[in-house]
């Protein structure tokens, strides 16, 4: 058994490095959007061990990437809370917005309950995917979850968050420790049921001043890898706070993941310098994907040149966009493994 991706973030380094992307499974393939169709809505989907198993595996068949990553939505935390979700098409995710009182009544009692079905789903992944392919799981960071609770929908710059942390600090506190809470639970019952690594998304987290970049994403993602590690003491995590520029710097020690996602704004010498520190996943921009021809490949040979020496998992700086045609995925592949 040789899963590359883990010995990266134990520090190895290889001469063509593992690779994967975020949000592999997705509209991009046909095949997903076949399986999505029959899934019903897209929560349907998430909860359904067979489909969410069979979306999965999609891109490792298509393009034999070195990890799978378990499908699902970082939003079904909030479902299992109790929190009204559904997902509507072009507009994405819409929640009952939660207020003070909404908040006072959160418990974690029964999302592990609600959740059941997608740890199944871990379980047939790690059944059913060969032994050298790295299964990871994930969880929302608690900001970038808040962000969605508090507004009910995506926004530019989370501003119905900030106001409301400000307006509402205690609310707000209890909000973080909730999730904090399910978060824990959530990601230890993925590591039992066979991940090898999980990552903590917080996609939010740019939006920030220190002192809350401090209060609201460092110290819940510190308290998740501690409440994780005081079970599971041998816990792979990979942070992934996007956006957070000179923030990268010191957050892999401060929160405790032991390999750090960044996405395509982060100078090349700046991730070279990070990556002494920790372990690096990134950081091709999404869109080179869109454009393709040479603009793709010398973003591909940007990544490795600079970051190809040091433990390195080749990855997108942000999620695949639907509209990314097969073949430069395609040609992202072949230029990384060299073929
Ligand atoms: O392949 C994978 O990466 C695994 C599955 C996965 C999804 N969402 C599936 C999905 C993962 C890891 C996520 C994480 C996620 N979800 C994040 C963090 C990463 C990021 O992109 O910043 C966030 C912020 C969400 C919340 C979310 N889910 C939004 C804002 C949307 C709407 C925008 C969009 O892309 O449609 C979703 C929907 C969603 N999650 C889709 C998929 C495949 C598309 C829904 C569909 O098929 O109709």
């Amino acid at each position: 058994m040789n899963k590359k991706i883990i010995e990266v973030i134990e520090g190895k380094s290889f001469k063509i490095p593992p690779l994967w992307m975020m949000r592999q499974a997705g509209r991009y393939l046909p095949e997903y959007k076949a399986t999505r169709k029959q899934a019903g809505s897209f929560l349907d989907l998430c909860y359904n061990p067979e489909l969410a198993y069979e979306v999965t595996m999609q891109p490792i068949e298509r393009f034999q990437f070195d990890a799978a990553i378990l499908f699902s939505d970082i939003l079904v935390v909030c479902d299992a809370l109790g929190q009204s979700l559904k997902f509507e098409e072009g507009r994405g995710p819409v929640l009952e917005p939660v207020n003070v009182s909404d908040i006072a009544k959160l418990s974690t009692a029964g999302v592990m309950n609600h959740l059941a079905p997608v740890i199944e789903t871990v379980s047939k992944l790690h059944n059913g995917l060969d032994k050298d392919i790295t299964l990871l799981g994930f969880c929302g960071a608690p900001w970038t979850v808040a962000t969605y609770m508090i507004a009910g929908h995506g926004t530019p710059d989370q501003a119905p968050a900030r106001i409301f942390a400000h307006e509402h600090p205690e609310a707000f506190q209890a909000l973080l420790d909730v999730l904090c809470e399910a978060s824990i639970e959530y990601l230890i019952a993925q590591l039992d049921a066979g991940a090898d690594a999980v990552q903590i998304f917080d996609s939010w987290a740019s939006v920030l001043d220190e002192d809350q970049f401090e209060k609201w994403c460092i110290a819940p993602v510190r308290k998740i890898t501690d409440g994780i590690r005081a079970k599971r003491p041998n816990a792979k995590i990979i942070g992934f706070p996007k956006g957070i520029g000179s923030f990268y710097k010191g957050y892999a020690t401060k929160t405790g993941v032991n390999m750090i996602g960044l996405d395509w704004t982060v100078p090349l010498k700046d991730a070279k310098a990070l990556q002494n520190e920790v372990p690096i996943q990134g950081n091709l921009d999404p869109l080179r994907l869109i454009i393709g021809g040479k603009a793709l490949d010398e973003g591909v040979d940007m990544v490795l040149e600079n970051l190809g020496d040091g433990p390195l998992v080749f990855n997108l700086g942000h999620g695949i966009t639907p509209q990314t045609p097969i073949e430069h995925v395609e040609q992202m592949i072949k230029r990384v493994r060299k073929d």
